[in-house]
């Protein structure tokens, strides 16, 4: 029924992300949301701050002699005050009523998404592919529990074929991080097409012909790529089926030709040296250390020679101050992301040496939002011109990385 034609007979189809639609009550509500988490992440984090300044840390050095010296010590400070608790129920409330706002839309529209991602499956008009694999088995960091409070995680199926759990991160991140982008420069920024950009510019001669995504969710880092790289062949692997089928759908019904498939990223199918550029985004923060050093032996396996790999991640804890940990942390307690802070423990340019990279090509930099800033400025900056932003609400991302 959802198949749809294009007038010389091939098989097209509709937009899986059409679909799921907020009603004008729905609208309001996920406006309000995004627009409640702006204002907690941005005023109300300021004037924590200035209550940590003003009031906790003067209170912490006169009964110790020292102000807190790590996370930890100032969450400790911080967990009796009164604004930080009011705060960090705002935002643990604000991270359900994220989810929430977009379910109804989703469960809606369910039969007839899964319709679109079934014949996607069979028809794959972009020349995309999807593979699955039902024996494979759901890490514990993923099963065990509904990370950052999404229902249903990535990989939980409700229905035969389902792709729930992948309209409802699409829908739920775009409420998420509603209001708190911001944009200079429209239809560009987030964090692969920063990342793509800023290695096109970088290095005009480096043409990966086959770009592997790990942890790709639902493939949004796939297109930002292919825009920059317009020859390579996107790959992306991911261990939730239901993320797998609704990207797929996605990038088929985009023109997208991407190859996705159900893999535990620490032991792929991939041969040997088989990649130019493999990425990922928002990804190790939420596995376990011993899986993330697996995860970047298989990286460097599945590298080609003169291949490059890269992955943005949180700032490592040595790259901030106490507060700001604190700060950034808070996700490790409150937002079911138990990994967050000892990954943010670890160096990244140690890990990648531990995996095999050579020393002198590993690197961590910090880029800006290729939206926060004119297509001008951010050439200078990729040739080393200016500075990125400070670390805040997405205007810039680190990254680590290394060459093989
Ligand atoms: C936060 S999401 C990544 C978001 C995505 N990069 C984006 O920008 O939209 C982390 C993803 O990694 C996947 N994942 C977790 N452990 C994995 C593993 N061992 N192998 C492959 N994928 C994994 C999860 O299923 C989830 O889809």
């Amino acid at each position: 029924m959802y198949r749809e034609e294009k007038a010389s007979g091939e098989a097209c189809l509709p937009a899986i992300d059409g679909f799921a639609q907020p009603t004008h009550d729905e609208a309001a509500r996920q406006g309000y949301v995004a627009q409640m988490r702006k204002v907690i992440m941005t005023d109300m984090a300021q004037e924590m701050r200035a209550v940590y300044d003003g009031t906790v840390e003067p209170s912490v050095k006169a009964k110790t002699g020292d102000a807190p010296g790590d996370a930890i010590a100032v969450r400790k400070a911080m967990e009796p005050n009164s604004f930080y608790r009011f705060w960090s129920s705002m935002r643990f409330n604000a991270q359900e009523m994220v989810w929430g706002s977009v379910l109804d839309e989703v469960e809606r529209e369910l039969p007839k998404m899964i319709e679109v991602a079934e014949q996607a499956a069979k028809v794959s008009p972009a020349g995309g592919t999807l593979r699955l694999n039902p024996d494979l088995a759901i890490p514990k960091a993923v099963s065990s529990l509904d990370i950052h409070l999404m229902p249903g995680c990535f990989h939980t199926e409700f229905v035969k074929n389902d792709i729930a759990v992948g309209a409802i991160y699409a829908r739920g991140t775009q409420v998420f991080s509603g209001g708190l982008r911001k944009t200079k420069n429209p239809g560009k920024g987030g964090v692969a097409d920063s990342i793509a950009h800023y290695l096109r510019i970088k290095y005009p001669n480096f043409k990966p012909k086959r770009i592997l995504d790990l942890g790709c969710t639902i493939g949004s880092n796939l297109s930002p790529f292919q825009s920059a790289f317009p020859d390579a062949e996107l790959f992306g692997i991911d261990v939730g089926a239901p993320v797998l089928r609704y990207g797929h759908a996605r990038a088929e019904s985009r023109g997208i030709t991407a190859h996705f498939s159900q893999q535990n990223a620490e032991s792929m199918d991939f041969e040997d040296c088989s990649f130019d550029l493999v990425v990922s985004s928002f990804f190790f923060h939420e596995i376990a250390v011993p899986s993330t050093k697996k995860i970047l032996a298989e990286v460097h396996r599945v590298l080609a020679p003169g291949g490059v790999t890269i992955h943005m991640e949180l700032p490592p804890t040595k790259a901030m101050g106490p507060y700001y940990n604190f700060f950034l942390d808070w996700d490790a307690y409150h937002n079911h992301e138990p990994h967050y802070a000892a990954f943010r423990k670890q160096d990244p340019v140690g890990l990648l040496e531990e995996a095999g990279f050579a020393s002198e090509t590993c690197g961590l930099v910090r880029i800006p939002d290729r939206g926060g800033l004119t297509d001008d400025e951010f050439a200078a900056f990729a040739h080393g011109e200016s500075e990125a932003p400070q670390h805040s609400n997405f205007s810039s991302y680190y990254l680590f990385g290394a060459g093989k």
